[in-house]
């Protein structure tokens, strides 16, 4: 047993959230449902460690989203047998394509909430429970969206945040996961890949990306994936641990901050939804929704010059993500999203000018093309 076996109670607040004067610590605990937690040097290692911790083994069939981080990929993959599913509308998983992937060996469902747009959670909770799945909910974008919203992890057995910088509240590296069943609770085996070497595998493949097609395939099937599956000697990095103190006063800072983050970048995400030009897919308007990158939609030929452009006029855009993890033709949604993404900056600390100066340059960029 590792530190799963603390209470929340006692733990996640005097531990993890000391005395902050924040209402943040004490409403995150009314929500929770789960009496187990531990912190983690990163998310992927919390997903590594609920992974093994729900018994999951090589025969085992894991519903993964097709378009999410590499990295959650691929540590299903060190684990399970992932069965990629499409992506519906927006950016979480179809659960009725879900549905028609599930066999008699399918264990679990990774439900994502990319983006910080909530997956249809009652819905994975109706499958979960028709198909005896483990739900392992990968809440790394969301922490924002499950605060504000309501129950964190209501219909999980493992919830999992992400503090890596990129993410809401950061400690530059870390990861949380809360868990619910102390019987399922076991040390991590010790096959599994470090975390090093998937952010390596991450970069490497991006490098490798911008290679021709067979170049890249061949590549990838005798080099990176050979290297990275066997250099599997490090495991410390994927054993729960305590955060420091400084790690504690950051989080409980950012804490702090989170709801009035969230609504500020709802009304961000308004402002892109009436403002841009009709042309460019905006993502689903959820009202529950907490993006913190926001994803809109150009035509494939278009993605790059105008990603570029924006750069070019000082604003700072990303296309997250442009792979697929599952084959192509069997995710034609996901396909389709990783050719014609590109992330608006949607942070809390942009102010109303600023997001009408985005909405305008993206526009003329846009009537530039035409
Ligand atoms: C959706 C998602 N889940 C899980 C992770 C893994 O989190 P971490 O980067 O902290 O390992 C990431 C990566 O950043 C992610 O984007």
């Amino acid at each position: 047993m590792f530190a799963m076996t603390e209470s929340v109670s006692a733990d996640l607040y005097d531990v993890l959230f000391p005395a902050t004067g924040s209402p943040f610590p004490a409403r995150l605990l009314e929500r929770t449902r789960f009496d187990r937690w531990a912190g983690f040097p990163s998310g992927r290692a919390a997903l590594a460690y609920a992974l093994r911790d729900a018994g999951l083994g090589p025969d085992d069939e894991v519903l993964t989203p097709s378009y999410s981080d590499l990295s959650v990929d691929r540590v299903v993959e060190s684990v399970a047998t992932p069965i990629h599913v499409d992506v519906g509308t927006g950016y979480t998983m179809d659960l009725d394509r879900a549905e028609e992937r599930i066999t008699d060996r399918t264990r679990a469902i990774v439900p994502t909430h990319l983006f910080g747009e909530p997956c249809d959670m009652e819905r994975v909770a109706e499958l979960a429970a028709e198909h005896d799945l483990a739900v392992i909910e990968d809440a790394a974008h969301a922490l924002g969206a499950m605060h504000v919203n309501g129950a964190i992890g209501e219909y999980s057995d493992y919830c999992l945040f992400s503090f890596r910088f990129t993410k809401e509240a950061t400690i530059y590296k870390g990861g949380l996961l809360l868990g619910a069943d102390p019987a399922r609770m076991a040390p991590p085996q010790s096959d599994l890949r470090t975390v090093a070497a998937l952010c390596g595998v991450a970069v490497g493949e991006t490098a490798m990306r911008s290679l021709p097609g067979p170049v890249y395939s061949a590549l990838r099937s005798t080099v990176l994936d050979p290297y990275f599956r066997t250099s599997a000697g490090f495991l410390d990095d994927v054993t729960p641990r305590r955060f420091t103190d400084r790690q504690h006063a950051m989080l409980a800072a950012q804490f702090r901050e989170l709801s009035s983050a969230v609504e500020t970048r709802r009304r961000h995400a308004e402002r892109y939804r009436r403002g841009l030009v009709d042309a460019i897919e905006r993502p689903p308007a959820a009202e529950d929704h907490a993006y913190f990158r926001y994803p809109i939609q150009v035509p494939r030929s278009r993605r790059e010059p105008m990603a570029n452009a924006l750069q070019r006029r000082g604003i700072g855009c990303s296309k997250s993500y442009s792979y697929v993890l599952g084959p192509p033709g069997e995710c034609p949604n996901a396909y389709r999203a990783s050719g014609r993404v590109i992330n608006l900056p949607i942070h809390a600390r942009l102010d109303a000018e600023q997001v009408e100066r985005v909405i305008g340059t993206v526009n003329e960029v846009w009537a530039g093309f035409d």
